[in-house]
């Protein structure tokens, strides 16, 4: 088992231990915590902006001109940092105490608001206030039965005209999802279109890197 692998089976036996009690986020927090400022202890931080989404947003040209940007779930804070650079204004929310004093440390020098938040608690004033939402991995690792309640709670950020950006895995809709992770589906994703939200983009991009290679979903909405 090389080391991705060994902090994944890490994660899912916490998860685990958590989902037991009824609890299925506070894991993320004892994860974070545990790994003790290392982040090779943490499979999706590898301190670069997530590499499909940065290739989603090159080939659209993507451009902030001082827009109001939400990141979802941002752990570290690298996403937020590239937004930052392409000239958005930017803030960023976790529900783990540690990720965001974390993301605080790392990126000191950035005009960036890490906040800890629950996706499910936000403030009120946060409802239909972004120009752009950026959702990178944070639906996947929660529970199915969630799935609804997670991708409802993301799509009230959105301002009308604004724009969402949901990177995750994928599967087929008649694909069951063996393990935490849960990838999504098109059928999962068509709940964002419930919200007046239009699906203006859907891209597949593989990650050579896993084994087997697995499929990335790049899908962008447009809020009406
Ligand atoms: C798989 S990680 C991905 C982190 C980051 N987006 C990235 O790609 O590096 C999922 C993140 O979502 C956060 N998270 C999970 N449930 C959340 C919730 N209810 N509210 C806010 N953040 C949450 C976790 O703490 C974790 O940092």
């Amino acid at each position: 088992m090389d080391n991705k692998e060994a902090e994944r089976a890490r994660a899912r036996e916490l998860a685990a231990q958590f989902a037991d009690r009824g609890d299925a986020t506070g894991w993320f927090e004892a994860f974070y915590k545990e790994a003790k400022g290392d982040n090779r202890k943490i499979p999706w931080a590898d301190l670069e902006p997530n590499r499909f989404f940065r290739a989603w947003a090159e080939k659209a040209e993507l451009k902030g001109d001082g827009r109001k940007a939400l990141v979802v779930g941002c752990g570290l804070g690298d996403d937020a940092v590239y937004l930052d650079d392409l000239g958005f204004e930017v803030t960023a929310f976790d529900i783990s105490p540690t990720a965001i004093e974390w993301a605080r440390k790392l990126h000191s020098g950035r005009d960036i608001k890490f906040e800890v938040m629950d996706l499910f608690e936000p403030f009120r004033g946060w409802l239909g206030a972004f120009d752009f939402v950026l959702e990178v991995y944070t639906i996947q690792p929660l529970p199915l039965e969630m799935r609804v309640r997670v991708i409802d709670a993301i799509a009230s950020f959105v301002v009308p005209g604004g724009e969402i950006v949901v990177v995750t895995r994928g599967r087929e809709d008649d694909e069951k999802p063996a393990q935490m992770p849960w990838p999504l589906s098109r059928k999962d994703l068509s709940r964002f279109e419930e919200h007046g939200l239009i699906q203006t983009s859907f891209e597949i991009m593989i990650d050579e890197t896993e084994e087997p290679p697995a499929p990335r979903f790049i899908v962008t909405y447009r809020a009406e």
